[in-house]
């Protein structure tokens, strides 16, 4: 490999058909940006430098680039005058001269760095001016093709709009990468001209002013056209969500995760999956979420942002920025929000919603429950139907349970409030004030039965009329 690498990334065209406000290249699939996955395969190639060229909407996505890429340098592209044009201001901004210089797309996210790197080197190898990375394909409409001579020799790239009816026939195309020569670069650009079919600057007429100058030209078909694929619109960018998607699913499977059903499985770009991962059909894992050996996560679960002990199970269930301790228990029907963290072996049950809430080690809030800005201590059980009652209608307020408190069903604890470690409540207790260690709570007087209410306040319902057929088999 080239230890005198540039790489220069074009992202200064709008993508009208996105149809967005949103500009092309930010435009998302597996967790990250297009021009995101294509930094990310650039970095792996190690280059001296990188500069990415910004035009239409330059103060959006020159901070993300910057953000995702730090070392990268902008160009910035005023008049969108060609991919010629663009790589000019770009080589205007890093001032190299020497070595080889990569030109890539920004939205290309599919490319992979083995691609760039082996590309790179067999330019370098074989000393060329220029070398374009080509790709054949069924339909070639709208690329740049390769015109060959008889002998095979790369002779020029015409593109779709200039080509005569015989060269719109070949389906070589240029798939927009290409390296060249630096110091070739930098003497050609500037003979560049636009008396072309779109009145553009274009890149790839330097392989006519290289074979001109009687320097070498040289092309590499890849074979996995999708690595050269753009998204032109939304309906391209979800068939290469789905394909990397593929992509990242076959490798988890590789490397020792079983997915059930890779179909319905999406696997973001950076998540992290450990050996004997399991993972069961509709289960989406999402942003940073790294996941234990042994877990098994699904069917039905959304994680994003997550992190999952070893051997955690967790079922039908959405999760952001939560922790799950390993062997930990989770779902069916579970909504975990940012804060919430399960200790070893804790359980979060069905059609229960946590939000900043600290489950010690084996601590279970088993059913039907809301747990809301709450710390519970190690081995405690929250009955079934309880309400941390975190918020007063003005401010968001902090409850504490002890360690091995056992609370009856259907309470309520009125926030801020504190249970001391072994304390118990009684079923459909209110609690306002805080519970000494080992106290029993109960709220509420003792219950009173008025009899005869049904019949007296709501007479002539089916209610009334099933109270009177119960008293009178009573009476028998
Ligand atoms: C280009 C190639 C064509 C190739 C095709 C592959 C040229 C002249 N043609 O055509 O041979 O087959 O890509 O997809 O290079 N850009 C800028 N500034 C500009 C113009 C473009 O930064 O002034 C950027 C765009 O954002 C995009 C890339 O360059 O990322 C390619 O531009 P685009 O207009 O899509 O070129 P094509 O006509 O597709
Ligand atoms: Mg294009």
């Amino acid at each position: 490999m080239t230890n005198d690498l540039t790489v220069i990334v074009l992202a200064a065209g709008g993508g009208t058909r996105m149809k967005s406000k949103t500009m092309k290249v930010l435009h998302r699939l597996g967790g990250r940006s297009m021009v995101g996955h294509v930094l990310t395969a650039i970095a792996s190639v190690s280059p001296q430098q990188v500069v990415a060229v910004v035009g239409t909407q330059r103060e959006t996505v020159g901070p993300h680039i910057q953000e995702h890429c730090p070392d990268c340098q902008l160009a910035v592209q005023e008049e969108l005058d060609g991919t010629g044009g663009a790589v000019r201001v770009a080589m205007e901004q890093v001032g190299v001269s020497t070595g080889t210089v990569l030109v890539a797309y920004g939205d290309t996210p599919l490319l992979e760095g083995d691609t760039l790197r082996t590309f790179a080197a067999e330019h370098d190898a074989a000393e060329r001016a220029v070398s374009i990375l080509t790709a054949v394909v069924e339909n070639p409409f709208g690329y740049g093709r390769l015109i060959r001579s008889v002998d095979g020799e790369v002779e020029a790239i015409v593109e779709e709009k200039d080509a005569t009816v015989d060269q719109r026939e070949i389906r070589e195309i240029n798939s927009g990468i290409m390296a060249f020569d630096a110091e070739f670069l930098r003497h050609a650009l500037p003979r560049l001209g636009n008396d072309n079919a779109k009145g553009e600057f274009y890149l790839t007429d330097l392989v006519s002013v290289a074979r001109e100058d009687g320097l070498t030209v040289g092309a590499h078909p890849i074979e996995d056209v999708w690595q050269t694929e753009g998204a032109n619109d939304r309906v391209q960018l979800a068939e290469l969500g789905r394909e990397l998607n593929r992509r990242i699913v076959t490798r988890w499977m590789l490397d020792g995760v079983t997915v059930m059903d890779p179909a319905t499985t999406w696997i973001d770009a950076d998540v992290q999956l450990a050996s004997d991962v399991t993972i069961l059909p509709g289960t989406q894992l999402l942003g940073a979420t790294v996941v234990a050996e042994d877990a098994v996560i699904g069917p039905d679960t959304t994680l994003k942002d997550c992190e999952v002990g070893s051997g955690a199970r967790v079922v039908r269930a959405h999760g952001e920025l939560a922790v799950i301790g390993p062997e930990a228990n989770v779902g069916p029907f579970t909504y975990m929000r940012p804060g919430t963290l399960l200790g070893r072996g804790a359980k979060l049950g069905a059609f229960v919603e946590a939000k900043n809430a600290q489950l010690g080690d084996g601590a279970k809030v088993p059913h039907l429950s809301y747990v809301g800005d709450a710390e519970i201590g190690a081995a405690s059980n929250i009955g079934a139907g309880t309400i941390f009652a975190n918020y007063d209608g003005v401010e968001k307020h902090h409850s504490k349970v002890g360690r091995h408190v056992r609370t009856g069903s259907g309470n309520v604890f009125v926030a801020p409030v504190e249970l001391g470690d072994g304390a118990a409540t009684g079923a459909g207790a209110v609690v306002r004030r805080n519970v000494p260690p080992g106290a029993l709570a109960v709220s509420g007087g003792p219950q009173r039965n008025l009899e005869g209410w049904t019949l007296r306040r709501r007479a002539g319902t089916p209610q009334a009329e099933a109270a009177e057929q119960g008293l009178q088999r009573e009476e028998q």
